[in-house]
């Protein structure tokens, strides 16, 4: 019988086995897959698993350095890269959202490349493939699709000629959940919301600037943490706020303002594919476009997003 401390204890005896001494890099994301993948390799072979985590000027407030503390905290040998400004470069003027996700996909492979190449003598590559990303690896938007859709760009980056090794890779999500907890992973990284690999990029419609990443990033911690204080977070699947390039008209005092909209989105779900709008309370909707109305300088309005997928899809872009 499938247990998830029996799937600890036999994964790691088979790594331990096929890795012997050799040595795993792998890019850590700040999600589930990645970070149960990396503690279950740490077990099996130690300091040979090297972690490699990125951010990208596109994560929530202050989430580079509170899941970079969490991953020293669990003892993993990870190297936290701030490459924000090499996004932030790639993005300028870009705004069709495919063309974004592109050149965050790019720039991804390159610093990983550039980290990878600073191990020496390294000969794996580890993965958080799950199961079905294994099975939908044509369809899904995961970061391992990001890569693959890169296979055809010219050569190879060196990390992508290396043997994968793929822990997850039989598991669903609520079994890597639980492998996790048995790994005894904080519920800060566990219980953690579903987030797109380009992350605010696709949240803030149009192009990019570290501006904007800065408004949608106060205004998302406003949210979220009002989620979290109303005990509402673990029954929403997934809630993040949107920045709309759209000005409107408000008033200040006696002045008048012409400013932006932040949309907040949360949504039921089981696995993504389809999603209810969740019938959060008013009184915690009000609270929270009060709280960022008066705080986030360059927003004058919050909207709601009231749409179920289909025929909307979770993310606006
Ligand atoms: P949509 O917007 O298609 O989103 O309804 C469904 C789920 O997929 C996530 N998503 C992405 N994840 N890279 C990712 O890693 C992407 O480019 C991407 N686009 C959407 C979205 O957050 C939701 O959970």
């Amino acid at each position: 019988d499938w247990t998830p401390d029996s799937f600890v204890e036999t994964t790691i005896a088979e790594l331990k086995a096929k890795l012997g001494d050799d040595k795993v890099v792998l890019g850590l994301s700040g999600g589930v897959d990645s970070s149960v993948a990396a503690v279950l390799l740490h077990h099996a072979i130690g300091a040979n698993l090297h972690c490699i985590f990125v951010d990208n000027g596109l994560l929530r407030k202050d989430e580079f350095q509170s899941v970079l503390d969490s991953y020293q905290h669990m003892g993993l040998n990870v190297r936290g890269i701030d490459a924000k400004q090499r996004f932030y470069d790639a993005l300028a003027g870009l705004t069709d959202p495919e063309k974004k996700r592109k050149a965050i996909g790019r720039v991804f492979i390159e610093v990983f490349d550039d980290a990878a190449h600073e191990i020496q003598g390294v000969s794996w590559l580890g993965q958080g493939t799950i199961y079905p990303d294994v099975i939908e690896s044509v369809s899904v938007k995961g970061p391992s699709a990001t890569i693959k859709s890169h296979h055809n760009v010219g050569g190879l980056p060196d990390f992508m000629k290396l043997k994968v090794v793929e822990p997850l890779n039989t598991l669903f999500k609520d079994e890597v959940r639980k492998v996790g907890a048995a790994l005894g992973i904080d519920q800060n990284i566990l219980g953690r919301h579903p987030f797109p690999g380009p992350g605010l990029a696709i949240r803030i419609l149009g192009d990019i600037t570290p501006e904007k990443v800065d408004i949608l990033q106060q205004a998302d911690a406003i949210y979220i943490n009002n989620l979290r204080s109303a005990g509402v977070y673990d029954k929403v699947w997934q809630a993040g706020a949107i920045y709309l390039p759209v000005q409107s008209v408000g008033v200040m005092g006696d002045e008048r303002t012409y400013e932006n909209v932040i949309c907040l989105r949360a949504v039921e779900s089981l696995d993504g594919m389809t999603a209810d709008w969740c019938h959060l309370p008013y009184d915690l909707l009000a609270k929270i476009s009060n709280e960022i109305i008066n705080n986030v300088k360059g927003i004058n309005r919050v909207v709601y997003d009231i749409s179920s997928k289909p025929p909307a899809t979770i993310e606006w872009e």
